[in-house]
Parts: structure tokens; C-alpha cells; sequence
């Protein structure tokens, strides 16, 4: 099967995907003992590139792993790989870094620490317009994952698991919820819309600080007033809109959780300005020089 986007980088080469090896001793394989980011491409520039990898760095410090990389240095191999998959399009970048290999399998981290490096390119996941009018569905599912879900750890389990009872229910996403409260969602972040007030938990050990969430709220800023609160569940069935939003899909608004119609059943007008809101800021993206800083 062709190959749409073939080159990868790993450990210092670029190379064809399908030719990447990575041993079965590596520490991100036995135990999950690594960290990833995931940066979206629109037209061949990067979005928000210094808060992925700030966020990068602070779970790499969080894991007691040194970074292998400065962000130039990251910068830099981002860039060739763009330029390598053919420059333009629009996709998403997938970073990994883990604790490396060793002989034997032991919990502690060994010695000494070779990380393995993995970045690769893939194309971004479409919407139809036919999902975006009528919106996603989601279900709520109880909170079974560790305690620091602010780390980005590949450590995924919980979160496959329980995107895979959404799609065996037909949905788009799991909101995941403890002691009553709306967290997030299995791969994203969760706003609600109530009387025109735009709000979204706060960050804490529960919750991955989203990228694209912090996007929205500087969008929504002078335009809603927003609120950084926990959210009930009951609140979340009564809100106006629900939004989810990730790096892969900016926001998104759901219409239906658990089968039931959240608001009119459509998405709604605060929505609708957000996304206008999104696309500009894509459209402000590729206006901007490729060599401006922190784009
Ligand atoms: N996931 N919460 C969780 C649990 C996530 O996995 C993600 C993103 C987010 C949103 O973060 P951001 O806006 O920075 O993408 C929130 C990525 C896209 C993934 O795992 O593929």
C-alpha cells in the first residue's frame, strides 16, 4: 500500500517509516515509560509549536528524563520532516520520547539513559461538514485512569479502553468523569456553554493542560465571559453547548451525550464563532513568514 507520508526521524536519522525499527527491550514498549506530544501542521506551518514543547519538557521533568532536545534543536527536525513528507499539507505531528533501552527488564531506570527519539508525520484527521453540523455524540464514563494524567504519557491504556466503549456505542468521544465532576475527554479537553459563559475545569493532576483548550480560551476572551470551574455532570447534560477540543480537531462541538440532546441538538452560535475564530487564526498561520519566530 502506498505510503502517503514516508519519512520519519528516529534517533538522529530520517528515514522511510515502514523501515523504523525500535527494539522490544525499549522502556517505552515494556512499561509505557515514555512521554509524546502531538503538534498540528496547517499548510506546512507548525501551530503552536512552543506550547507543545514547552508541555513536552515539563512531562519529560515530571518523568525524571533529561530532554534530548533544545527547542531549536526540535524545531529543527520538525522542520525537515515537514519539508521531507512535502511541505504544504495539512497534518500532525507525533513525538515520542522514551526512557530507552537496556538489557533485562527492570522497574528502576537503568543507568545509563539513551532515550529513543521518534517523531513522525501523518495526515490530519477531516471533519465532514455533515459532522460538523450536526455535531459529535459522546458518552461519560467513570474516571479508571492513574493519577497523573497531566503528564502526556503513552501510557494509554485507560484512555484506548474507554474511547473503544464510545465507539462500540456509536460515538465520537468518552467524557470522562470523577466524583461527579466532567474532567475531559479520552483525547481531549471539555468546555460547556451556560447562559452565553464559556467553562472549562481547571488544570490539575486529573487533567491534561490542552494546547488547543488554551487556544479557545484566548479566542473566547473579550468576546464570552469564561469561567475556570469544575463541572458537574448534571451541569454538563443542562449546558447549551458542549465543545471538546485537541490539537487533531480544534473544537468540536457535541450535541448528544448518553443518546440524550445537549441544548437545541445542533451546535450552537457560541460554537459557530469559535470555529470562525479557529480558521482565522489558521488563516492568520499560513500568512505568516515560515522563519518567524515561536510560529
Ligand atoms: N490528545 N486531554 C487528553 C487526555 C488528550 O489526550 C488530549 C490530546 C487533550 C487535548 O490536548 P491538546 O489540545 O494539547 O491536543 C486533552 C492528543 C491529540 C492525542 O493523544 O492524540
Amino acid at each position: 500500500m502506498p505510503d502517503p507520508l514516508p519519512q520519519c526521524y528516529l534517533n538522529g536519522e530520517y528515514l522511510a517509516l515502514r523501515d523504523a525499527r525500535i527494539s522490544p527491550l525499549d522502556r517505552g514498549f515494556l512499561f509505557g515509560d515514555s512521554v509524546y506530544e502531538v503538534l498540528p501542521v496547517f499548510g506546512g506551518r507548525m501551530f503552536l509549536f512552543r506550547e507543545h514543547f514547552d508541555r513536552l519538557a515539563r512531562s519529560l521533568r515530571e518523568i525524571r528524563l533529561e530532554n534530548p532536545h533544545t527547542h531549536e534543536q526540535w524545531r529543527g527536525i520538525l522542520d525537515q520532516l515537514i519539508a521531507l513528507n512535502g511541505g504544504g499539507s495539512d497534518s500532525y505531528i507525533y513525538v515520542q520520547v522514551s526512557r530507552g533501552m537496556e538489557y533485562g527488564r527492570n522497574h528502576a531506570f537503568p543507568a545509563v539513559v539513551k532515550p529513543t527519539v521518534f517523531v513522525m508525520a501523518s495526515p490530519m484527521p477531516v471533519f465532514t461538514d455533515e459532522q460538523r453540523a450536526t455535531g459529535l455524540s459522546a458518552i461519560t464514563l467513570e474516571d479508571f485512569r492513574w493519577g497523573r494524567c497531566d503528564i502526556k504519557s503513552t501510557s494509554l491504556l485507560a484512555n484506548v479502553l474507554m474511547k473503544q466503549q464510545a465507539a462500540d456505542a456509536g460515538a465520537s468521544e468518552a467524557l470522562i468523569v470523577r466524583d461527579g465532576q466532567v474532567l475531559e475527554g479520552s483525547s481531549s479537553s471539555v468546555f460547556i456553554v451556560k447562559g452565553g459563559v464559556l467553562i472549562t475545569p481547571p488544570n490539575s493532576h486529573r487533567i491534561l493542560p490542552g494546547t488547543t483548550r488554551d487556544a479557545a480560551l484566548s479566542l473566547a476572551t473579550n468576546v464570552m465571559p469564561i469561567e475556570i470551574r469544575s463541572i458537574a455532570l448534571e451541569e454538563l447534560r443542562a449546558a447549551d453547548e458542549v465543545w471538546i477540543s485537541a490539537a487533531t480537531r480544534d473544537v468540536l462541538p457535541v450535541t448528544r451525550v448518553d443518546g440524550a440532546p445537549i441544548g437545541s441538538g445542533r451546535p450552537g452560535p457560541a460554537w459557530l464563532r469559535m470555529a470562525d475564530s479557529f480558521l482565522q487564526l489558521r488563516q492568520q498561520l499560513a500568512d505568516t513568514p515560515a522563519d518567524t519566530p515561536g510560529r
